[in-house]
């Protein structure tokens, strides 16, 4: 079975994540713009990770629209993994048939570029004004003090246990 893993990642955890799957399942990681749709067809089965933007899986769409003939899904954001996280993520996402695995990578303000840490920057005021927060903005609330990496290869053995399986 020819796999690959694709990946977008603005400041280094998904690459991160990517790589440690790509060597687990012996196959290679590719950065998603690098990525053609012939490629994708000639595989059995795409591993695809991208980080999380207010609850979105960036690249997660243009994924797709290469048509992976079996697609397995994970997304690294910067709060703590829960059953609740992992839920909105599939529903806002629409991963209600797709393997889905969510992995806690960090935050790294040295990395980021200018648009996002503005965008985090708007984020943390909105926040900061909410009188009634859910559970992931308080703790998205406690994670603007500074740059933190949470990430952790065990967190990839699920994945990399159902990709062999399959
Ligand atoms: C504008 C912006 C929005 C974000 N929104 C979320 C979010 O909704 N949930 C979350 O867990 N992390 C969120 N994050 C944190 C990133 O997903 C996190 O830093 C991730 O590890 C980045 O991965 P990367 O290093 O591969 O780019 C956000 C970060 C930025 C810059």
């Amino acid at each position: 079975m020819k796999k690959l893993v694709v990946y977008q990642s603005s400041t280094g955890f998904t690459a991160k994540y990517a790589a440690w799957i790509a060597e687990a399942l012996s196959c290679e990681a590719k950065e998603l713009k690098r990525v053609s749709a012939g490629e994708v067809a000639e595989c059995d089965c795409i591993i695809f990770g991208g980080w999380i933007m207010g609850g979105m899986i960036t690249g997660l769409d243009k994924m797709r629209k290469m048509n992976p003939k079996q697609l397995v899904v994970f997304a690294v954001g910067a709060t703590s993994n829960s059953e609740e996280l992992r839920n909105n993520l599939k529903n806002q996402n629409h991963l209600e048939q797709t393997p889905f695995f969510y992995f806690e990578g960090g935050l790294n303000f040295e990395k980021m570029s200018f648009f996002p840490k503005m965008m985090l920057k708007m984020m943390q005021k909105s926040v900061a004004k909410k009188e009634n927060k859910t559970e992931q903005e308080k703790e998205m609330e406690k994670l603007f003090a500074g740059s933190v990496d949470n990430s952790d290869k065990a967190n990839i053995e699920p994945l990399v246990a159902l990709v062999k399986e399959a």
